[in-house]
This record gives C-alpha cells, sequence and structure tokens, in this order.
C-alpha cells in the first residue's frame, strides 16, 4: 500500500529532517513493506536518506523563468524530487488553479518521468445530488488526464471531508472508489481525515490502495501506526 502524508503548511526543515528520520528508523526496525510518501512544505524539500519518497506539493509547468513565487523542475531536480502533487482541491479552489492549468502541469511533469498523485474530489454541494453527479464531477475532474500513464497515483479526496474530521460511510468510498477503478488501473488513494482511528476501516475497503493524510499525519506516530496498519492488511 502507499501511505502519503501532505504536510501542507506545516513543519520547518528542521522538523521535517527529523520527521523522516523517525519514519526510516521506524520502516527499518518493522520491516514496513508499505510505500512511505511525503508532501513537505517547499522550503524542506530534500530526498534525505532515500527509504521515503519525497514529493513537491506544487511546481510550475517550466524548467526555470520568470514566475514569481513559483518552483520548477531546476530547482526540483537540485534535490532528487521526482514525485508531485497535482489538483489538490486547496490548489484548485483556494489557489483558483483551472482544470487547464493542471492538465498542463500533467503533462510537463508526465513528460519529465515524474510519480504524479492526482486528486479529485467533490464539493459537498455536488455530493448532495447523489451518486451519478457526483462521478460525473469527479470525471471532469480527469478531463485531460492520461489515465494510463504509468507513474500515475490517484488520490480521491472529498473536499468537504478535508480537515474537518468527516469523512464517507465505508460504502460511499468502496461505490466511489469501484466506479473510478472501471476506468483507472493505477493506485487509488482515499484522502480525507484519515486518522489512526479509522486508517484500518478506509484502508480495508476494496480499491483502496492507500493513503494521502493531512493533518491526521503531522504527528509521526501516528504516521506510523498508520504505515503499520496498511501493513498489517497485507494487500
Ligand atoms: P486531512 O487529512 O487533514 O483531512 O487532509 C487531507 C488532505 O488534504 C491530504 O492531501
Amino acid at each position: 500500500m502507499l501511505i502519503a502524508a501532505n504536510f501542507k503548511t506545516n513543519k520547518t526543515r528542521a522538523q521535517t529532517r527529523e520527521y523522516y528520520r523517525a519514519v526510516s528508523s521506524y520502516i527499518a526496525e518493522n520491516n514496513i513493506a508499505s510505500e512511505a510518501m511525503i508532501f513537505p512544505p517547499a522550503t524542506a524539500l530534500d530526498s534525505f536518506d532515500g527509504a521515503i519518497s519525497v514529493g513537491a506539493q506544487n511546481a510550475y509547468a517550466v524548467e526555470n523563468g520568470a514566475f514569481t513565487g513559483e518552483i520548477g523542475l531546476e530547482q526540483l531536480d537540485e534535490f532528487g524530487i521526482k514525485t508531485i502533487l497535482i489538483g489538490h482541491s486547496e490548489r484548485r479552489h483556494i489557489l483558483g488553479e483551472s482544470q487547464e492549468l493542471l492538465v498542463q502541469k500533467f503533462d510537463y511533469f508526465k513528460e519529465q518521468g515524474f510519480t504524479i498523485v492526482y486528486c479529485i474530489g467533490e464539493p459537498l454541494e455536488v455530493r448532495e445530488e447523489g451518486s451519478e453527479v457526483l462521478i460525473g464531477y469527479l470525471d471532469d475532474q480527469l478531463e485531460g488526464i492520461d489515465l494510463d500513464y504509468k507513474n500515475l497515483v490517484i488520490a480521491y479526496e472529498p473536499v468537504w471531508a478535508i480537515g474537518t474530521g468527516l469523512t464517507p460511510s465505508a460504502d460511499e468510498v468502496e461505490l466511489i472508489h469501484t466506479a473510478l477503478r472501471q476506468k483507472i488501473e493505477c493506485k487509488i488513494l482515499y484522502g480525507g481525515s484519515v486518522k489512526t482511528a479509522n486508517a484500518e476501516e478506509l484502508l480495508a475497503l476494496e480499491n483502496v490502495d492507500g493513503a494521502l493524510i493531512g493533518s491526521g499525519a503531522l504527528k509521526v506516530d501516528d504516521y506510523c501506526t498508520i504505515l503499520s496498519i496498511a501493513d498489517s492488511l497485507n494487500k
């Protein structure tokens, strides 16, 4: 399984290094087979010791140039970063990234061979319209994305479940993941209020191949617990 942590705008470089050190020793001591992937803030990007797959939360689809506030391929290459998160709801809804821009980023980083964790998810008003509308909404977010790309991972994160403590029911998660599975062969992660208390139930669901975790992974012990839950499920 793939257990990814998205630090968002949390942790310093020093805290991130310490977190990696703790996760790496946990993985070694407990023979963890699940993949640990972490998206630190840009100031903490570094591949460090290699036991963890480190990815960028965002980058601009360019090698370098005049794009104030952005980082490009050159800055990622310096730290050996070959993984990127694209389409996170906070970038879609807070930073206003359009589907067109996301497709541009996707195509660029695909061309560079990056592992791309591509996020999709519906706001509450869409969910309230029922599963047919919801699945149509997710399909629109997949528009223009090469679903056969070999280094693709999809993360399904309902917007209303992010940072709220709310999650869809197990049946609802399974329904969406199963609908996605009809069109997608790659790993499909679930994200949105995953924590130690619900990780086992969510990770055990059919067509859930891992998790993308925000606040529930900020404490390293919790992240390690979820790694070991994933391992014990033996999927
Ligand atoms: P929370 O786990 O805090 O709900 O955040 C999920 C998320 O957005 C991960 O990308």
